[in-house]
């Protein structure tokens, strides 16, 4: 970025020709969010970005206009409401065993994004180092841009997307304050294993740092896969900021609901940054989330079933096309190879299929910090209704025709 020797010509001038701060000016927009622009303008099916184009369910929506026509319309307490934080405590327990202190140990935000920012401005510092698991979801890369921090990352390897020990550990320092963690993962569809967490967990303890798990695919698993929160393995109790939101598990993306829970020492850090950067999130619609999270098992179980059969399908469709891809065991996405396809690169790829084709995925480069591992991969989503992949399914069908 160049720079130039300040001038008494105002803050932009003192800067050289740069409007924004140097923050902002060493990440991109968003490819993901992109992608989804060009599906519009190009009225192309969205399988970029992961929202699903089926409706939330209706207690929780009907919960949410009651809270309105009740007038739950002022702030609520800034780290959420006491009777969500209550039932956010009492479903992770029901879920996963460990009890969770509302009081202490929960904190609301706007998303599962405004969680992760939150937890590290309020946990890292300036040159601190934060392991980052690549493929990653892209915001991670800007999160610890803003706040500071020095990421190191180590590369997850298909077929199973996993790590290699020897890389992990190696990339632990006596600087590193923390790692992140997305399990159930996008954009692999990877669901780490009880004992790929107990090594995670076992360097965080020898390094002295904390992991920033984002568990917001928890419930949507596949072929026997279990999601295992990294806070119940023994010894990461008190070194693990768990982060979640209403966004994909109740369909309602948009909502803008998330949470931490975390040891009361680290929620303290959490609570005064999110405090100071959105008050808090939106009051009604914590009380539909308090109705969300005391949904019946039977709702989780038949979420995960349609995911199921939506993964069944969009495996189906990528194979007929011959693009092979590795079988997600969790979230909602998949990486197929696009090196046969003869459309160039995956930017080239992805912007011939939103043009020509009108499907919309997301090129794989825009997951790695290297963005050569991603050159031959696109991203495709599939949180739509069958219709929906069954229409993307035909016009892809297009690429071989
Ligand atoms: C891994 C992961 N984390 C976070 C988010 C964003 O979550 P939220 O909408 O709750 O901010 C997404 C959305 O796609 C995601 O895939």
């Amino acid at each position: 970025m160049a720079r130039t020797e300040a001038t008494s010509a105002g803050p932009a001038a003192d800067r050289g020709r740069r409007a924004i701060s140097a923050k902002a000016a060493s990440f991109t927009e968003s490819v993901i969010r992109e992608m989804t622009r060009l599906a519009m303008a190009h009225d192309a099916i969205n399988l970029a970005q992961g929202f699903p184009d089926f409706p939330a369910p209706a207690e929780v929506k009907d919960a949410a206009i009651r809270a309105i026509e009740a007038d739950v319309n002022q702030y609520a307490i800034t780290w959420g409401a006491q009777p969500f934080r209550a039932a956010i405590a009492a479903a992770f327990e029901r879920f996963y065993g460990m009890a969770v202190d509302p009081d202490t140990q929960v904190c609301v935000t706007c998303g599962s994004t405004e969680a992760m920012i939150a937890a590290m401005l309020g946990i890292v510092d300036p040159g601190d180092e934060v392991v980052v698991f690549e493929p990653f979801y892209e915001n991670y890369g800007p999160d610890a841009i803003l706040a500071g921090a020095v990421p190191r990352y180590v590369t997850l390897r298909e077929p199973d997307w996993t790590f290699d020990e020897r890389e992990l550990s190696g990339a632990f320092t006596n600087r590193t304050r923390g790692i992140i963690v997305n399990s159930p993962n996008n954009p692999t569809g990877k669901v780490f294993t009880r004992e790929e967490l107990e090594t995670i967990g076992g360097l965080c303890q020898q390094w002295g740092a904390v992991a920033f798990t984002d568990e917001i695919y928890e419930h949507i698993t596949y072929d026997g896969a279990r999601h295992v929160p990294l806070i119940t393995v023994p010894g990461m109790e008190d070194r693990t900021i768990t982060i979640n939101a209403m966004s994909k598990t109740y369909s309602v993306t948009g909502w803008r609901v998330g949470w931490t829970i975390a040891a009361p020492e680290l929620t303290e850090g959490i609570r005064k940054v999110h405090d100071f950067l959105t008050v808090g999130a939106p009051a009604p619609l914590q009380e539909a989330g308090a109705v969300a999270m005391r949904l019946p098992d039977t709702y989780y179980r038949r979420t995960a079933g349609e995911y199921l059969e939506r993964r069944d399908f969009m495996m189906e469709t990528l194979a007929q096309i011959e693009l092979p891809a590795s079988t997600p065991k969790g979230a909602y996405y998949t990486m197929a190879d696009i090196s046969g396809l003869g459309l160039g690169d995956d930017v080239q790829a992805a912007d011939h299929l939103v043009r020509e084709i009108r499907v919309a995925a997301v090129p794989g480069s825009s997951f790695y910090s290297r963005p050569e591992l991603g050159r031959d991969r696109l991203r495709f989503s599939f949180c739509k209704q069958m219709d929906t992949l069954r229409e993307a399914a035909g016009r892809l069908t297009r690429l071989r025709g």
